[in-house]
Formats: C-alpha cells, structure tokens, sequence
C-alpha cells in the first residue's frame, strides 16, 4: 500500500502517506456501472476502467439502478453507434431526475474524445468527459465532480498502453478474454474517425502482454483474443507481432489464441508461419477488404489493389489449410458508381467469406473523405447496395456452413446456450458458433463435436469427447 500510495509533506514538514482510498474518500463503498458500445478494443478498456475503479475502493454493478456513477463507453466509427449512445444518455438522465440529480453521469470512449466539452455545454446532465488515454484520471475527476465542478480531460497520449493495469473482467464468461496489445493507429483510412478519437499508433510491451496471459492461464482462461486496430503494425523495440504470438502460444498449451485486427497491406508471411506450427494459434483471420474496386480502395486510402488482396487470401489458404476468413465492407463509399459496387460483390463472390461486417457509409467530421470527397451516394442507394451485399454474404456463409455437415470439430464450450439450458455454446477453431448438448461437459472444456445441422450463423452438434488441445492437429476439422 505504501507503494500504491503518494507521498505528501504537511506545514510541519512530516512526511506521510496518503493510499488512493484517502485521496479519494468520496469512492469508497459506493457502486459503477459501465455500459460499453463500440470495438472489442472499447471492451477492453472499459475492464481497465473497472480495475482503475475498484482500485479506489468501489464496486461494480449490473445495473444503473443502483450505481452512484454511471459510465457509458462509446464509439463514434457511424452516425448510428453515436445515435445509440444518446438514446442511452437520455435514459440515464432520467434515472438521475429521479434521484433527484445524486447520480454521476460519466462518458468514456471514442464519442468522449470526439465531441469533448459539447457534452458539458449541451448535455447539462453530463458531469465527466473521459477520452481513451486519460482514463488513469478518473479518481480526480470524479473528485472534482463531487466539489461541484464539471470535469474533463481528453488529453490523447503519444504513450499510453495502460500496460501495468490488470483489467477487472466483471462482464466475461470466465473462459475467453481480450487482450489490448497495441492503441491508437495510424492508418488514416479516408473514411475512418478512429485515428482522431483514439490518437496515434503505440504498441505494449512484449513482456506485459506475456504478464497478462500468464495470469489469465493462472485464472483458469482458456482463450485469449490478442487486440489492435492493426496487429500487423505491432511493433515494440523491433519485436513485431509474429513474435508476439509466438511467444504468447507457448505460455500453455491448453490455450487458444485469436487475434483482430489485420489490415491487408502489410500481413507478414512469417505470421502465416506461426499459425501453421502453432496447434493453438486459430485458424481464423479477420482481414477488411472494405471495397473490390480499386478506384474506391485508392480513395478510401487503402495501400492495396484488389489484385494484390485476392493474391493474400490465395496465401493464406494454401499456408493454413481450411483458414477462415472474415471481412469488412463498406456500401456506398463517395463517388462509388454502380460497376465499382459490382467490383465489391465479385470479390465477396470470389474469396467467400465465412463471415462479414457490413455497412453503409457514414460521414465523419475531421476525415479526409469529409474535406475532399463529396458524401454523393443518395442513402436508398447505400441501403440497397448494402442489402445487395449483405444477401450475397448470409447465402454464401449458409452454403459454407451447410458443407460443414459430417465434419468434426474441436470447440471450446464458453458457456449455457441462450436457447436452452441443456445446450452449451462455443466455437471452433475457425470461429463458428457450435450448440450442443451438455452430457457431461462444462464451459471451458474443449470438446469434440460433429456436426449435424447448420444456419447462416450457427452449427448444431453432437459431443463425442472431451478432449485436449494440445493432442490435436494445428488444423481446423480437414486433418479430424
Ligand atoms: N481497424 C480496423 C477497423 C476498425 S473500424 C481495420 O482497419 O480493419 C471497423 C469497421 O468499421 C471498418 O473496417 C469499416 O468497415 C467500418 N467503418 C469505419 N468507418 C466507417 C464509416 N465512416 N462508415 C461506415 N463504416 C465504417
Ligand atoms: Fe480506421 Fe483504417 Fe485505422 Fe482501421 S486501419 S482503424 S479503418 S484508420
Ligand atoms: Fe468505435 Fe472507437 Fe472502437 S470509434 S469502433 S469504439 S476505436
């Protein structure tokens, strides 16, 4: 404690110590809540805060209902994330009328870092304004909350990784967790808002991300998704990040490791390589393509062609057997015409995903797509080429899985289906949702499952046994 504490000198010149607990008298026994909307990555933070809060002596809660302070961690990447996050506020607001105003409202996140003191001019029931790198310096704020001032710091860090905090995971299943290796980016895609709300790129270092997994394992976790807004960019003091995952796979290997996100410009073949050897390394790869058309990829600021992105995911495939793939695309980018939209459905036709996020363009304030390029899609044009591609997707993945009829595959149970009790949920190596009967397995089992009946998004199965990750192949159902 003595460590945790500051070191103050009084009029008599004493020296003393003070522990966060008596610098923050007002936290203590008193309950949070965080709700959280955006990326994995805001998840992420968002069990940082938790740590940073319950380090001051508070609790977390499941509700609103009964939180002296409120936190909403929020993303600003479409209009629409934006839109949901006010609709919440106004919930939250009320509940603060209610009680008379003895409520903390705090916003956290993307939104936080993006629209700054507006939510202190405009929104009046708002009292903390928190961007993504300054979240160390919630006690002081919310201390000077409670001295009757508004409090804000959106301060963006060259620095920050939070990499000495160890994340309170209130909200997670027990089985699988994230891991934030790196924040911010560089990328500067033209249509994308993250480079202003969450800075530049800075990468953790490797020992702590090994810290934190080993804990993890010690924590009886058996799955850890590795985070960036560009994994491949990982780089700190020249380790990259095929060196990050291999050092990771090592740790135990009862344990899978996922990663997100890879941007097709700069994916390393060593990567590849460490996939391939690594039995617990998972054969899934998320890698946004954003558009088919190289015109459109040129503006969206995307260092690749369409060529070059097909010539990957053939590499891909041939290093790492049965690899799934998933993507991002955008519908309706400025200046998209009907035949470059034509150019995105072919390569979705193409590669065949197993899985996509699609959306409708948004513009953005500060972006280069917002100064330079006019936002001339009309939006039942974007509607509909986005249906056009989402349609073609949900077929392509119902076809993918109907083929995974007869094969088996080992999944790590995460826990009850939603559907029913008898059920547990998990996925496979490749990142597809199996449901299957108990018997007599439990959430973070691995388990041999064959599969029987498919949807667009789900596989049904039957358990056949309980089994260990390391005595299976590297690859996912082919080798089974
Ligand atoms: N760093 C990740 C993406 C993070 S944002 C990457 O580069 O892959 C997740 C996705 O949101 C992006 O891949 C993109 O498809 C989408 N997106 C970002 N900005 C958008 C905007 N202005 N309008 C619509 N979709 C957007
Ligand atoms: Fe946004 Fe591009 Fe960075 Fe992804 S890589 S976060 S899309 S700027
Ligand atoms: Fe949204 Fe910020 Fe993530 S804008 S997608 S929460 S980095």
């Amino acid at each position: 404690m003595l460590l945790a504490g500051i070191f103050l000198k009084c009029n008599h010149n004493h020296t003393f110590t003070v522990s966060p607990e008596t610098r923050y008298p007002v936290l203590r026994d008193r309950n949070f809540f965080i709700e959280t909307y955006g990326c994995q990555m805001n998840f992420a933070d968002s069990e940082i805060v938790n740590s940073i809060m319950v380090d001051r002596g508070m609790k977390p809660t499941d509700t609103p209902d009964d939180a002296s302070v409120v936190f909403i961690n929020t993303c600003s990447i479409r209009d629409n994330a934006e839109q949901k996050v006010w609709n919440r506020l106004n919930h939250f607001r009320s509940l603060k009328k209610k009680r008379n105003g003895d409520m903390v409202i705090g916003v956290l996140g993307c939104m936080a870092e993006r629209l700054r003191e507006k939510f202190l001019e405009k929104e009046k029931l708002v009292d903390i304004v928190v961007g993504p790198d300054a979240y160390r310096d919630i006690p002081k704020l919310l201390a000077e909350v409670e001295d009757g001032r508004k409090a804000v710091n959106v301060i963006l860090s060259q620095e920050e990784t939070y990499a000495d905090i160890t994340p309170v995971r209130t909200t997670g299943n027990g089985v699988s967790a994230f891991v934030s290796v790196m924040r911010g980016c560089d990328n500067m895609c033209s249509f994308c808002v993250v480079p202003f709300t969450r800075g530049r790129e800075r990468s953790r270092p490797v020992e702590s991300v090994i810290d934190e997994f080993q804990q993890l394992s010690d924590a009886g976790y058996k799955e850890v998704t590795l985070l960036g807004q560009n994994v491949n960019s990982y780089n700190h003091n020249g380790r990259d990040f095929a060196e990050l995952m291999y050092r990771c796979s090592l740790i135990n290997p009862e344990m899978r490791i996922r990663f997100s996100t890879s941007h097709p410009k700069d994916f390393p073949d060593e990567f590849l390589h460490v996939m391939r050897e690594r039995h617990n390394v998972c054969n899934y790869i998320h890698i946004p393509v954003q558009s088919g058309n190289n015109t459109v990829l040129e503006r969206m600021k995307r260092p690749y062609t369409r060529e070059a992105y097909l010539e990957l995911i053939d590499k891909m495939r041939s290093m790492i057997p049965g690899v799934s793939l998933s993507t991002d695309i955008i519908a309706g980018f400025c200046g998209e015409t009907e035949e470059q939209h034509e150019e995105t459905l072919d390569i979705i036709e193409r590669v065949r995903y197993d899985m996509a996020y699609m959306f409708a363009y948004s513009e953005r304030e500060r972006t280069l797509a917002h100064r330079k390029y006019e936002d001339d899609v009309p939006e039942e044009v974007k509607k509909r080429r986005l249906s056009e591609i989402i349609s073609l997707q949900h077929g392509i993945a119902a076809e993918l899985n109907q083929q995974e009829i007869g094969r088996r595959h080992i999944v790590l149970a995460e826990g009850t289906s939603k559907r029913s009790e008898d059920q547990l949920s998990g996925r496979t190596d490749t990142n597809k949702m199996v449901i299957f009967d108990k018997g007599v397995c439990k959430a973070g089992d691995y388990v041999e499952v064959e599969i029987f009946d498919a949807t667009s998004a789900t596989l049904k199965g039957k358990a056949l046994s309980k089994v260990l990750l390391s005595d299976t192949s590297p690859f996912p159902a082919v080798a089974l």
